[in-house]
Formats: C-alpha cells, sequence, structure tokens
C-alpha cells in the first residue's frame, strides 16, 4: 500500500491556502483525485508506458513499423479487410499507411478510403431507400457497421 505525504498532497492540491477554504467533501473529493492520479502514473509506469506522451511525429513515424495503429476497430489492425480484424495470409503484417484524405472530405470520401470495404453498408442504405424508409434508418443502414472499424465488437461470437 502506497504510503501518504501530507505535504505532497496539500502542495498537490494548490497548497495550505487552497486546502484551508475546502469543506470536508472538497477535501475527500480532491484528496481520492490525487490517488487516482497516483494509481494511474505508477500503474502506467509498472506497464511500461513512457513516462510523457508521444509526440504527434513520433507516433506517425511508428504507422507502419507495427500490426496495429492506436486503437482496437478494423481500421486500426492490419487485416482490417474483414469484419473481424482478423490478418488474412495475403495481407501486410503492419498495418499500411492511410491514403491521405482530400482537404474537403465529404462522407463518400470516409467510406471509401476508411470504412471500405463499405458495399454491405451501402446496399443496405440503397435498399431502405428504395423501399421508401424514413431517412433515419437509411442512415442507420448506412452507419450501422461504422464502428467496426473503430472499435472491436464483442458480441460473445
Ligand atoms: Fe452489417
Amino acid at each position: 500500500m502506497a504510503s501518504i505525504e501530507p505535504q505532497k498532497v496539500i502542495s498537490a492540491l494548490g497548497g495550505p491556502l487552497a486546502v484551508g477554504k475546502m469543506d470536508a467533501e472538497a477535501k475527500a473529493e480532491a484528496l481520492e483525485g490525487y490517488l487516482s492520479a497516483q494509481l494511474d502514473t505508477s500503474e502506467f509506469a509498472r506497464l511500461g508506458a513512457p513516462s510523457r506522451p508521444m509526440t504527434v511525429a513520433e507516433l506517425d513515424e511508428l504507422i507502419d513499423q507495427r500490426p496495429i495503429r492506436r486503437g482496437i476497430g478494423t481500421l486500426f489492425a492490419s487485416g482490417g479487410t474483414n469484419p473481424f480484424g482478423n490478418r488474412l495470409p495475403t495481407e501486410p503484417v503492419n498495418v499500411p499507411r492511410l491514403t491521405p484524405m482530400p482537404s474537403r472530405p465529404t462522407l463518400a470520401d470516409f467510406f471509401r478510403l476508411r470504412f471500405a470495404p463499405a458495399m454491405h453498408v451501402l446496399q443496405s442504405a440503397d435498399k431502405a431507400l428504395t423501399a421508401g424508409y424514413p431517412e433515419e434508418i437509411v442512415l442507420a443502414c448506412l452507419l450501422h457497421d461504422v464502428g467496426q472499424a473503430l472499435m472491436k465488437a464483442d458480441h460473445g461470437w
């Protein structure tokens, strides 16, 4: 169990004057926040996380050097062409660099450059549109699988 050094806590909370103005509930909240931050710091260090956030340039250098991007959806893993994010033997081990987006991307650009293959959702939206469903349903059909590109689905299957 970590020890609490009162002077460090008081200093972290803004000093004796600031702490003196807090009521008991505010002090309890502030102490909880302080301890939570201490726990996060020690856990990140234990996991080998860098002591400072990576710069954009550092992250950019790593993009095509690893099998994953920062994220967990199919967009972030080699093998993103299938809905489960499993890399096929024919696919590269590391994620490729993304094709740059146009300066003024449209929704179609996102489907073409980020969420492809998108035929399934385009077909779904087209069928809803053709059948006369309301715009909300058409939009839902168009977007219903976008989440898989952004985060790994776990429905227990
Ligand atoms: Fe779907």
